[in-house]
């Protein structure tokens, strides 16, 4: 046998397998299987009631699964619970915060229960910029505030894998970015980030891998343009938005739209303005521009009209809502 050197960790930062979580007589999740690598930004989304937070809550040890395991660098969340806690920070939906002090206290309060010295809070205070905050009380504070300093009570421990259910939900949109840049930040200081989402659009820029959840179910995962061409592949359309030069004719550039190979339903949907539905991706746009300018119709602009997360989650969701 050779002497180890160091070897690459190839243990996942998170690895579900054939997770499944009963309440009673109700299936939750079913059969849920994944694994999450070091250093990702993973996007755990689906609807409301999907299993989200049931997943999240046996992930962080809150709740044992009914069948299937889950290992967090490679300790299992129901054997080794205690270690799982150490290498995770976990930031639950709806986080309470103790009101009545200040950011500082608060902050000072949570590092004196996991034990770790009182300059490790100055640490996550400038991680997560929350310094101007350290003397106001936490009752003031607004939302997006407030999940800054939930996220910097789940740092103290300086965990490996940040596990947060809905870091984003209620946040207006500049807090919602300021959310996302730092969840970059955390990434790029060698953090694992595993977020839960039912909203789409709220943090799919910053995601590197997402798992798409409907009724238990995984219904999609990997990133985000691979599940995109898969479904591209198949009957998938797009859609997109044409603005053409004022003066031109819109019934002209509708009928040369309509008889581009790949475009299905045109509407003209306001003076200027046509929405289409297309196959065949970047190359059916290029060729409908072209065949307009041929036709003599000046084009503005063309767009998709939905984020390429939202095309992706539309589709391996059409038809499974109640
Ligand atoms: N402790 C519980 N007992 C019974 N049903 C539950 C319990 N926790 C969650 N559920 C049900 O499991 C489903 C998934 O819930 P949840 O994991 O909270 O979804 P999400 O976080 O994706 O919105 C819902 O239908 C919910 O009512
Ligand atoms: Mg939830």
């Amino acid at each position: 046998m050779s002497a180890a050197v160091s070897q690459p960790d190839v243990t996942p930062a998170i690895s579900v397998k054939n997770l499944s979580m009963r309440f009673g007589g109700f299936q939750a999740v079913q059969n849920l299987s994944f694994d999450v690598g070091h250093g990702e930004i993973f996007g755990f989304i689906g609807p409301n009631g999907a299993g989200k937070t049931t997943t999240i809550r046996v992930l962080s040890t809150m709740l044992e699964p009914t069948a299937g395991t889950v290992e967090v660098c490679g300790k299992d969340t129901t054997y080794d619970p205690e270690e799982v806690r150490r290498l995770i920070g976990y930031m639950p939906d709806h986080a309470g915060v103790y009101e009545r002090i200040t950011v500082g206290e608060f902050l000072q309060f949570f590092a004196a229960a996991v034990g770790v010295p009182k300059h490790v809070v100055a640490g996550v205070i400038e991680l997560t910029d929350i310094g101007p905050l350290r003397d106001r009380m936490v009752t003031s504070l607004s939302k997006g505030q407030k999940q800054r300093v939930q996220l910097a009570r789940v740092l103290l421990h300086d965990p490996k894998v940040l596990i947060l259910d809905e870091p984003a939900s209620d946040l207006d949109p500049r807090a919602r970015i300021e959310m996302r840049d730092l969840l970059v930040d955390l990434a790029k200081n060698g953090k694992t980030v595993f977020l839960s989402s039912h909203i789409l659009t709220e943090l799919a820029e910053v995601c590197t891998q997402v798992a798409i959840l409907e009724r238990g179910r995984l219904v999609a995962c990997g990133p985000v343009d691979a599940i995109g061409r898969s479904m591209r592949n198949e009957t998938h359309k797009d859609t997109a938005r044409l603005r053409i030069l004022p003066g031109a004719h819109d019934e002209r550039a509708t009928d040369i739209v309509r008889a581009t190979a790949g475009v299905h339903d045109v509407t003209p949907v306001q003076k200027g303005f046509l929405s289409f539905a297309y196959q065949g991706g970047d190359e059916t746009i290029a060729a409908v521009v072209s065949a307009l300018v041929a036709g003599g119709v000046g084009v503005v602009g063309v767009e998709p009209e939905r984020s390429e997360l939202e095309q992706v989650f539309l589709s391996v969701t059409a038809g499974e809502q109640q």
